[in-house]
């Protein structure tokens, strides 16, 4: 059984060979690809072309590029970080691809900080016992790869662009496999409103989903859009409970909401601390690497002196950097937190977590499949296995890139044994698809609140059963307002405020099941980690019932 959203009928048809979902390093970088093979491309985009989430991205790259580092020391404390549950085939693809994928994405005109002597600089992040997180600008390496690719596609005419535009429903054929999409254009002229594209294959690219949090480092487009789409077409999605909280996000204050101000992990990298109020370091003794602890560890520690010393954030110290190396090395945080009154050469830096990352996401296989036949998925809409429990710091950009590259190569052998050939919508599937009712434009920081006290970085079981609660009680509303012939519009809110409910739930449902703590999955009633029974992906469909979890063994 297939979902689809409650949408007017398509308006207008494009027809392409691939379409490629997002304008991140993932999707650019599988478009870039897939071209190479002579195929056409659409890039859809939700923003602008240069607005994708790596845009935001401070800390780099990480891959084992240094004098003595090796993809197996890369491979080690990805697999520590993950906690048990990464998939070692996926991390050694990453690791073993990793260094020669940076070296690619060099040739396509990204400039990384060098030293004088035109040698590559490395710095350090939680979970590394090395420098290895290449990084451009001091802290601006996400802008800068983006301004590399999206240089290198508007460079390729071949190459068609829908910017403004929200992806809603995979259209597939008789056979099951990926036909298209439906999309709707925020823009004017002949792609305006909802329209469909006919595509031989699917790449989705959409991004994270942190905007189911109240406060998060991600875009206010980060509303889990892929990932909803691709529940709604019957692929599995996995380890949807694993959402990284970033610890060092600038705290703006009790009521701040919304995207925040990240503060690198290269900043405790290159040696600043991490303090109380009162000046005094608590990470000594709580982990071998301190403040480089991995990242779900590093946020436990805070969250607790928060509860211990009942406030609501802690500091980061980097004032013995002094000013010349917080401009050079930091322009972009040193900038965002002269705007907020801060000045991180004089004073300590307040901080607390904030939702960051989704290590779960649409299960794909190494090629980037997932279980839908022609519908790819890459960057952090994905699951690839590589993450396991905790992202490891500055994986994720790598992730994008491999993975991104390995779709692209997967494409083209499929393309060049003539196994991609245009495909015919089902319409009569289409339509027997179920449909999703629209909750209200308010669904959406209904959400957030739900989420942030039920679900964030510390969950228990009553925490996530009132999360459920709430939730279920959002959904029932929009159905008894589409019975009574009272629907929410089909717009942009309220299709947004679809994803994120529907993405919402499957969170917690996963979240609710996993009666363990692990990486950061953080259970106040299940506080040890239990190998024995969940040392195992949870698997996440939806079928008629609803949001279904299963243990994959
Ligand atoms: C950071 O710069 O701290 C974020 C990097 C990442 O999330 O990998």
């Amino acid at each position: 059984m297939t979902h689809r959203l409650t949408a007017p009928a398509p308006g207008w048809t494009a027809t392409t060979d691939v379409v490629v979902v997002g304008s991140g390093v993932a999707g650019l970088t599988a478009a870039l690809g897939v071209r190479q093979a002579g195929l056409r491309v659409t890039v859809v985009t939700k923003a602008m072309l240069d607005d994708g989430s790596t845009r935001w991205a401070q800390g780099g790259i990480a891959a084992a590029l240094g004098e003595g580092d090796t993809p197996e020391q890369h491979l080690d404390d990805t697999l520590v970080a993950g906690a048990g549950v990464c998939d070692e085939a996926a991390v050694r693809a990453l690791v073993t691809e990793g260094p020669d994928a940076v070296r690619r994405l060099i040739a396509k005109g990204a400039a990384f900080d060098t030293d004088p002597a035109g040698e590559i600089l490395l710095t350090r992040e939680g979970g590394h016992h090395r420098r290895r997180i290449v990084h451009a600008g001091g802290d601006a390496t996400g802008a800068e790869i983006s301004r590399a690719l999206v240089a290198a596609v508007r460079s390729d005419p071949g190459l068609e662009l829908v910017e403004h535009a929200l992806v809603l429903d995979l259209l597939t054929d008789a056979e099951g496999h990926a036909a298209g999409l439906t999309l709707h254009v925020m823009g004017e002229g002949q792609r305006d409103g909802v329209g469909a594209i006919r595509a031989k294959a699917v790449v989705l690219a959409t991004g994270g989903m942190g905007q189911v949090f109240e406060a998060t480092t991600n875009p206010p487009v980060s509303t889990g859009d892929g990932v909803a789409l691709a529940l709604r077409a019957g692929a599995e999605a996995a380890d949807l409970e694993f959402v990284q909280f970033h610890p060092t996000v600038l705290w703006l204050g009790p009521e701040a909401e919304g995207q925040q101000p990240l503060v690198s992990e290269a900043v405790r990298g290159e040696g600043a601390y991490l303090v109380d109020a009162a000046g005094t370091r608590f990470m000594v003794g709580q982990h071998e690497l301190n403040e480089l602890a991995p990242r779900d560890i590093v946020t436990k520690a805070i969250t607790r002196q928060m509860q211990l010393q009942g406030t609501d954030h802690m500091y980061l110290d980097g004032r013995h950097f002094g000013a010349e190396m917080w401009a050079e090395r930091f322009p972009t945080i040193l900038a965002s937190c002269l705007a907020h009154g801060i000045d991180p050469v004089t004073d300590l830096i307040p901080i607390a977590p904030a939702a960051h990352h989704a290590s779960g996401g649409v299960r794909t296989d190494l090629h980037g499949r997932t279980s839908v036949p022609g519908l790819y998925a890459c960057g952090e809409v994905a699951c690839t296995g590589v993450h396991g429990a905790n992202r490891l710091a500055s994986n994720s950009l790598l992730e994008g890139l491999v993975f991104a590259e390995r779709i692209a190569a997967d494409l083209t052998e499929r393309h060049q044994a003539g196994e991609l050939p245009e495909r015919s919508v089902d319409v009569a599937a289409a339509r027997a698809a179920r449909t999703v009712p629209l909750p209200a434009p308010e669904a959406r920081a209904a959400v957030q609140h739900l989420m942030s006290r039920g679900a964030g970085v510390l969950r228990s079981a009553a925490s996530m059963a009132q999360a459920a609660a709430g939730l279920a009680a959002l959904e029932r509303a929009a159905a008894e307002q589409s019975s009574e012939q009272k629907p929410a519009d089909p717009r942009v809110e309220t299709w947004e405020a679809a994803n994120l409910l529907l993405v919402a739930t499957a969170l917690v449902a996963a979240a609710e099941q996993r009666a363990e703590t692990r990486g950061c999955h953080w259970r106040e009633d299940y506080p040890e980690r239990d190998d024995a029974q969940w040392r195992r992906h949870l698997i996440t469909t939806l079928d008629a019932d609803g949001i279904r979890i299963s243990k994959e063994h």
